[in-house]
């Protein structure tokens, strides 16, 4: 011990650069890893009792977002393509929030677990007609929904082979099924004593190209799209319809903004991108996604703020990164573009939704929009009589939205 203490008071650290640089490189270090990882939710207001739904619940970000939101006494669905890792996923979350919770009495036998409501339900994305089902089941289920996070997607998919309803995969899965879900479930949102509608974006939607007479992308001329670009113009249209939903609801309880994560890694989010599948390109670059990208639970933050605060109770058609308001791009604030994408969506819908533009209004007055039972319901009585309801429900809803 003697020896040491003599070995310290001896050291000189000056005598070489080496500790400083190390220290420096240290300093570097930590404080690019915590600009990088961005800002948390600033509160931990409690939504207890409230009804929310995940999309892609199950892994990455969103089972970040379902696990803050259980924590905070949310009754959290995910909505899950793969069923298996939906529940699996409700099982880890309730196990992991059960140890974190005090037991009040030690005779209680009751599991700490139980306490909280995570359950996984099918949705695939790919699928309208499983949206319609997803959305029959769950209003069928509850009286209302107070949040709904749009947060499944994908990038890197096969843009040439389409979905099973005709549409490019990123065009769908990242736009087309979650706009229809809002819509389908916009009665029951309405319910809520404050309704949030959040929808995941991305920093990518700055390099979509999109062409204000097909915004949609689905006419017989459309460009055909790399799959990075077909992502970056699914995450445009997002946040588009995002402004002009707001309009939309304007009056009403129900809220409406949109997100980007960051860049954010340890999520599936790259399965399909052919470089980062390579085991040598993740090994040279994992260093850097380290200390440059998020982890799923920064990725998460913003989200969960969207949802929780009630800061941003009227909050509404705006677009966040890092839980705080920012500008996006230019064609992402045309209120035109996002208009004539909206009308064209409903229109492009319409088909298997019968969701009906009435009539178009100048810019400056809300359309009229209405929304029926899908037209193959009767393959399933118990969804029909459910979308019957909510179509119902719509009608009056939009009317009195529209007076
Ligand atoms: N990671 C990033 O750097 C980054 C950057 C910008 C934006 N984002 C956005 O953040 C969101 C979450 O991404 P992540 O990083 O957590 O990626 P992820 O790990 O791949 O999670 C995506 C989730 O979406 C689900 N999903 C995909 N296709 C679906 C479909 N057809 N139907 C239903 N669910 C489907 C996936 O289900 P399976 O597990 O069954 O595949 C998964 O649960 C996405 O919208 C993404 O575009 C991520």
């Amino acid at each position: 011990m003697e020896r040491l203490l003599t070995m310290f008071e001896e050291a000189d650290p000056f005598a070489t650069w080496w500790p400083t640089i190390a220290a420096l490189a240290v300093g570097v270090v930590i404080t690019v890893r915590t600009l990088m990882s961005g800002q948390r939710c600033p509160n931990d207001n409690q939504i207890n009792e409230q009804i929310v739904v995940v999309t892609g619940g199950n892994g990455g970000i969103g089972f970040e977002i379902a696990q803050a939101l259980a924590g905070r006494g949310g009754r959290i669905i995910l909505a899950c393509r793969n069923l298996k890792a939906g529940e699996r996923a409700a099982g880890i979350i309730k196990r992991e929030l059960g140890c974190r919770t005090p037991i009040i009495s030690p005779d209680e036998d009751d599991d700490p677990a139980d306490r909280y409501f995570v359950e996984a339900r099918y949705l695939d994305l790919c699928s309208l007609r499983s949206v319609h089902h997803f959305a029959s089941q769950l209003m069928a289920e509850f009286e209302r929904i107070d949040i709904v996070i749009h947060n499944a997607g994908v990038v890197f998919a096969n843009t040439h082979v389409p979905t099973e309803d005709g549409f490019e995969r990123h065009s769908q899965v990242n736009y087309l099924a979650p706009f229809l879900l809002t819509q389908l479930l916009l009665p029951h949102l309405r319910r809520s004593e404050q309704g949030r509608i959040v929808f995941v974006s991305a920093h990518a939607h700055q390099a979509a190209k999109i062409d204000f007479d097909d915004p949609l992308n689905v006419g017989t001329w459309a460009v055909k799209f790399h799959a990075r670009e077909a992502f970056a113009h699914s995450k445009l249209c997002v946040l588009l319809a995002t402004r002009w939903l707001a309009r939309e609801l304007k009056g009403t309880a129900v809220t409406v903004n949109c997100c980007t994560p960051g860049l954010v890694r340890g999520t599936r989010h790259f399965r399909n991108s052919p470089l980062m599948s390579s085991i040598c390109v993740k090994a040279v670059t994992y260093p850097w996604m380290w200390l440059f990208m998020k982890n799923p639970y920064e990725g998460a933050q913003c989200a969960i703020r969207l949802a929780t605060d009630p800061q941003l109770k009227e909050v509404t058609g705006e677009y966040f990164n890092d839980c705080e308001i920012v500008q996006s791009s230019e064609p992402g604030q045309d209120k035109e573009l996002a208009k004539k994408l909206y009308m064209q969506t409903i229109r492009t819908l319409e088909s298997v939704t019968k969701l009906t533009v009435d009539k178009e209004l100048p810019l400056e007055m809300e359309s009229e929009l209405r929304l029926e039972a899908p037209p193959d319901a009767e393959a399933d009585s118990d969804a029909e009589t459910e979308t019957n309801r909510a179509a119902e429900g719509a009608s009056v809803d939009r009317q009195t939205l529209v007076e």
